[in-house]
């Protein structure tokens, strides 16, 4: 396949929150843009944006998903971006007995394995492009998040499953750099989303006290931002990086 003026790209979780911001801002630089979610999305006026309703969880359906977007745009795959996630609050031992095993395992399904399993497709589907002048054929982008590094009481399975998407980054990087695909890895501090503004004011306003400086949420579009300088910055590669006003949570 020659040099394409019109990447696609493929964003898991993109009906809301972060990956729904990542998808409006690469639509409107002028990427075609295809995005996974286990929600229907909202309708975009976008012609370049379209909706697909997957659970990332799973095997051949997420693979047969992934053929119908090759089909529909008429193109390989040059960036993927994993945003689907879920961060459900548990500790492992409370009043009412011990962490659901079944909860800890879903938390790990769509944090880390369903990370890894669009990457995995989307790397299937680079492979088709041609290596450019740089060498590159695409680029695989991970949401992790602080909690990877330092996890708050009651986030044992979400701080896992990010950590696992973390430790994926430099491997995958490594094993992919022969093809000419990077993997990069964001960290986010607080994000203003649903996940955040689903937690009460109070919860709210003692999370963004501990953020030095902007403090304040950060706005998806500060994601999506550094989202472009990955896709456009060939340097970046096999490395997790932070976006969290220079939070540390204790
Ligand atoms: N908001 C924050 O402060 C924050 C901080 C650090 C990391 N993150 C991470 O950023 C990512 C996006 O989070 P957000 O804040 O935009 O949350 P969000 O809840 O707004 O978006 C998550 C999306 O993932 C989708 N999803 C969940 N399970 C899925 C599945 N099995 N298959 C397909 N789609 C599925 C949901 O439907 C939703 O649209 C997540 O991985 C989250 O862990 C968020």
């Amino acid at each position: 396949m020659a040099f394409i003026h019109h990447p696609l790209v493929v964003i898991s979780g993109g009906a809301s929150g972060i990956g729904r911001q990542c998808a409006i801002t690469l639509a409107n630089e002028g990427y075609q843009v295809a995005v996974i979610d286990i929600a229907s999305g909202e309708k975009s006026n976008l012609s370049n944006l379209k909706n697909y309703e997957c659970d990332v969880t799973l095997d051949s359906p997420l693979s047969q998903t992934i053929d119908k977007i090759t089909q529909d745009f008429g193109q390989a795959i040059q960036v993927g971006i994993a945003c689907a996630g879920i961060a459900p609050a548990k500790k492992i031992i409370s009043k009412n007995g011990p962490h659901e095993l079944a909860l800890f395992n879903k938390v790990i399904q769509v944090n880390l394995i369903g990370t890894f399993n669009l990457m995995r497709l989307c790397v299937n589907s680079m492979m088709q492009i041609a290596p450019d002048q740089d060498g590159e054929r695409g680029v695989f982008i991970q949401t992790a998040s602080v909690a990877a590094f330092e996890g708050q009481i009651g986030q044992v399975a979400y701080s896992a499953s990010k950590a696992g998407v973390v430790g994926m980054t430099l491997p995958a990087a490594r094993e992919l750099a022969p093809f000419g695909i990077r993997v990069v890895t964001i960290a986010p501090g607080l994000v203003d989303t649903a996940m955040i503004s689903s937690m009460p004011e109070q919860v709210q306003a003692s999370l963004v006290s501990q953020i030095p400086f902007p403090k304040r949420l950060a706005n998806p579009k500060e994601y999506s931002s550094l989202v472009l300088e990955i896709i456009r910055n060939r340097y970046l590669n096999g490395c997790t990086i932070r976006l969290d006003g220079a939070l540390r949570m204790p």
